[in-house]
């Protein structure tokens, strides 16, 4: 049996369920296959969503075991229940896959469960247990994602040696928890057991965390963190992790001075990075060329080395966030309808969810220096921002980077409070082209955090009012 499609979209993820959406809307024949029980991909079900419920739930009894007493508000006692906290997330997930099943049958796009594979430019086969169905696509697109990696020789359990999947769900607080690399996932991961109890220790193999980063933002977030008590130790290499049932033992080298150490631990995450996953989806057979790192090449208007066949998302070049692959999901299915889909690489935010957040948008200074960009700094710390102070959370600092000449914003840096939801103003900035002066003299409301946005920029031009 076969159905023809305008447009088949392998993967359900926030790439893959954002790109047959809107296709649909778009008057396209759409599908989406998806072979995970439910729709949201890696983001939805083991990803952005459940680490955002960990970290927000293990905030609120971090504040209420450690910091209410401070601000006159007593508790006799607080207890933690983690299979009460791991439901609540779970439900979380539940509420928000549903959500995407019930946009797919408001918007009519063909939801088909099971693993898609390509059979010809123009055939999706979509296996489903013992079955196999073949349906026929003008276009398609490979929204498939990525995987976690380990290190070699280091393979992971999901039990003690974990990936972000396994530190999502352990049945009880570790009480040692060795992290391997200081990125997104290993700190707010890190952080969530940090505040339930662990001893978190972070190994790096970088003598800073968070690579990518601002460095000064870099700086100041390991600071915080190292205060909020996970220890850190940068500059090493990971040799070994040895799984001994009960107990792992990690081992490692320091990079400078070749002194070997080890910690003993209960439970291990593996945070080193994600892979491209292009597993079993017949890409050679039929032509389709990836890179040196595994990620599916394509042009500027997202199409692969086969013209009909697009590929977005983690699968692709380019930073592994949901909305950047949501992003380009739009722009296919506008490209696909005739129009002119496109996306803005330079004005695409970074979050990352610990406390306080780190956000970033656009150029950092380090990139602006090896690019010979002139340009000035303008910052304003959160301690000298009157809601941050009232709020006991004045951590962290903005940072906008405007050209010299034209005063055109260039970048912005954040760590401080609500920063992931802030950034979303400097974007809008960045996209319209703003300059400092801009932001300046845009009145912002009085007491929000979004002032020390208004100082910043103020500071851009050596007047900040509070500072
Ligand atoms: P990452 O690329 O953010 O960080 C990996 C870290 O591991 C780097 O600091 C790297 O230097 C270090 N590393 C690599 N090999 C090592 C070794 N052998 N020993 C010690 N350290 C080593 O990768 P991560 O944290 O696994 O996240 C994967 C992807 O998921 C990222 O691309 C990130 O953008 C995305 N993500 C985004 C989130 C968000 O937007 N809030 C949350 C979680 C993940």
């Amino acid at each position: 049996m076969s159905d023809n499609f305008d447009v088949i979209v392998i993967g359900g993820g926030p790439g893959g369920y954002v790109c047959a959406i809107r296709a649909a809307q778009l008057g396209l024949k759409t599908a989406c296959v998806e072979s995970r029980a439910t729709l949201g991909g890696t983001c939805l079900n083991v990803g952005c969503i459940p680490s955002k419920s960990l970290l927000n739930l293990s905030e609120n009894y971090h504040k209420a075991k450690k910091d209410f007493v401070n601000q006159g508000i007593e508790l006799s006692d607080v207890k933690l229940n983690i299979k009460k906290m791991m439901s609540n997330k779970d439900k979380s997930v539940q509420v928000l896959t549903k959500g995407v099943e019930f946009l797919f049958k408001k918007n009519k796009v063909t939801y088909l469960n099971g693993k898609g594979v390509l059979f010809s430019k123009n055939d999706v086969v979509v296996y489903e247990n013992e079955k196999k169905q073949s349906y026929k696509a003008k276009n398609i697109v490979i929204a498939t994602g990525s995987s976690p990696t380990s290190l070699s020789g280091v393979e992971i359990d999901e039990k003690n040696i974990v990936s972000s999947t396994g530190a999502l769900s352990f049945p009880e607080v570790p009480k040692n928890l060795v992290v391997i690399g200081g990125g997104y996932i290993g700190l707010e991961m890190g952080s969530v057991w940090s505040r339930l109890g662990s001893k978190v220790t972070v190994l790096e193999y970088l003598d800073f965390i968070t690579p990518g980063i601002d460095r000064e933002v870099s700086n100041e977030f390991k600071k915080i963190l190292t205060k909020q008590g996970i220890n850190f130790k940068l500059n090493n290499k990971v040799t070994a992790v040895n799984n001994n049932n009960n107990k792992v033992v990690v081992e490692f080298t320091n990079n400078e001075t070749k002194k070997r150490g080890s910690i003993e631990c209960d439970k291990v995450l593996v945070s080193v990075g994600r892979k491209p996953y292009t597993e079993g989806l017949n890409l050679q057979k039929i032509g389709i060329q990836k890179d040196s790192k595994g990620r599916v090449e394509v042009n500027s208007k997202l199409q692969t080395s086969v013209k009909n066949i697009y590929a977005i998302g983690d699968v692709i070049k380019g930073p592994m966030l949901a909305h950047k692959a949501e992003e380009e999901g739009i722009a296919v299915a506008e490209i696909l309808a005739g129009q002119a889909g496109h996306v803005n690489y330079d004005v695409i935010p970074g979050v990352i969810y610990t406390s306080p957040e780190v956000a970033t948008v656009g150029k950092t200074e380090e990139q602006l220096k090896s690019e010979n960009k002139s340009y000035k700094v303008g910052k304003f710390p959160f301690l000298a921002n009157s809601r941050a102070k009232v709020n006991n959370e004045t951590d962290g600092f903005v940072k906008i980077l405007a050209h010299d000449k034209t005063d055109k914003v260039l970048g912005v840096h954040i760590i401080g409070p609500h920063s992931g939801d802030m950034i979303a103003e400097m974007a809008l900035a960045m996209e319209f082209g703003a300059s400092a002066e801009d932001i300046a003299r845009t009145c912002h409301a009085h007491p929000t955090h979004t002032e020390a946005i208004k100082e910043a920029a103020l500071a851009v031009d050596k007047r900040p009012i509070h500072f």
